[in-house]
């Protein structure tokens, strides 16, 4: 008895930019981009792509799926670090988009840890009132928050959206417990800053432009051992031992952090959901839009155990487990 999802949706734009195009773009190659990161290709968004519109979209999917339609739903949640306005928030286009006219709507800004959050958050809500439906919703354009010039960065991020219908159940299933961590001393490590201040007090004099920095090396060291930590804790937390996962699906932000956190716990490749090498680091968006493909994939049945970890700029990590 608890929260549960009604049903998953994604969407991702249409337009796929291959290794080999990026290698026309800055210098890199399509054999360093796939040894380094795991990524093949991922998708970009064009016109009628934007953040709110792509979330609309892997909305509307995840509706069909439960059966449901935009105006049964009470609440939406997206997270998301690169909305097209600051404000209005994007939850509220994609309300409009959706015509959800019963709906309160709101984005937060964990970074790729978002969903994750805003998961924890939309069960703490069903819990207080039982009888709400809520969208939750990871969606991103990074492509519009990329610095096309800078190879450390460019070859890593995609666009797309994915989102999950919740509301309660009576049955053995339910989001079963998360843990949810920030350290914000980390935040120079991996960030992106607004536009230019209009206030000359609060002007920086070297405003680095509004796109992702990333110090890759030391984000690679904190990912591993912040998801590590934050599954330990939580199956402890919960009293579920290691092995009853069916599944981990992570955020897919680099292959070789999946592999090296699937090496640390001691579990098999296979556990892990994997899917970076089409979509790349698509922040917010990662982990519902893998956790959608596991669902129409029937990697998840009734009663299995799944569990979803994040880490991102903040920084911020957590874990949550879900009973299918
Ligand atoms: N193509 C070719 N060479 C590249 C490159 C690219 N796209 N990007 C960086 N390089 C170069 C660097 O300039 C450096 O060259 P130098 O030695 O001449 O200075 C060299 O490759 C090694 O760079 P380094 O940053 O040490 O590589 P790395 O092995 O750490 O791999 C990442 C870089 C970004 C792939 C890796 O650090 C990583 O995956 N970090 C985590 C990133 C992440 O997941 N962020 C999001 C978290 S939510």
């Amino acid at each position: 008895m608890g929260t549960i999802i009604l049903g998953t949706g994604a969407y991702l734009p249409e337009r796929v930019l291959t290794n080999q195009e990026l290698e026309k773009i800055v210098d890199t190659s399509d054999e360093w981009i796939r040894t380094r990161t795991g990524i093949s290709t991922r998708h970009i968004g064009g016109k009628g792509d934007e953040t709110y519109q792509l979330a609309a979209k892997a909305a509307a999917n995840a509706l069909q799926m439960a059966g449901l339609s935009a105006v049964d739903i009470d609440l939406i949640i997206v997270a998301t670090i690169s909305s097209h306005m600051l404000m209005p928030s994007c939850a509220c286009f994609v309300q409009k988009e959706l015509g959800a006219g019963k709906a309160f709507a709101f984005d937060i800004n964990a970074a790729c840890s978002g969903f994750v959050y805003a998961l924890d958050m939309a069960d703490k809500y069903i819990l207080a009132d039982p009888g709400k439906k809520i969208l939750v919703i990871g969606t991103e354009t990074l492509s519009s928050r990329t610095n096309w010039e800078d190879r450390n960065t460019c070859v890593i991020f995609g666009d797309g959206a994915g989102a999950v219908v919740l509301g309660h159940g009576e049955g053995e299933g339910g989001i079963i417990g998360a843990n949810l961590f920030s350290d914000g001393n980390l935040w120079a490590l991996l960030h992106m800053h607004t536009a230019p201040s209009c206030n000359p007090e609060l002007l920086q004099a070297a405003s680095p432009g509004v796109h992702i920095v990333m110090e890759g090396r030391e984000v690679f060291k904190y990912a591993v051992k912040a998801m590590e930590e934050a599954i330990l804790k939580l199956l402890e937390q919960e009293q579920i031992p290691l092995d009853a996962i069916k599944l981990i699906i992570p955020h897919q932000a680099n292959i070789r952090i999946l592999n090296k956190l699937a090496e640390r716990l001691g579990v098999s490749a296979e556990k892990i959901f994997i899917n970076v090498q089409k979509y790349g680091n698509t922040s917010a968006a990662s982990i519902p839009i893998a956790l959608d493909e596991a669902n129409r994939a029937s990697r998840l049945e009734p009663g299995d155990i799944v569990l979803l970890c994040s880490f991102g700029g903040g920084f911020t990590w957590g874990a949550v487990l879900i009973r299918w």
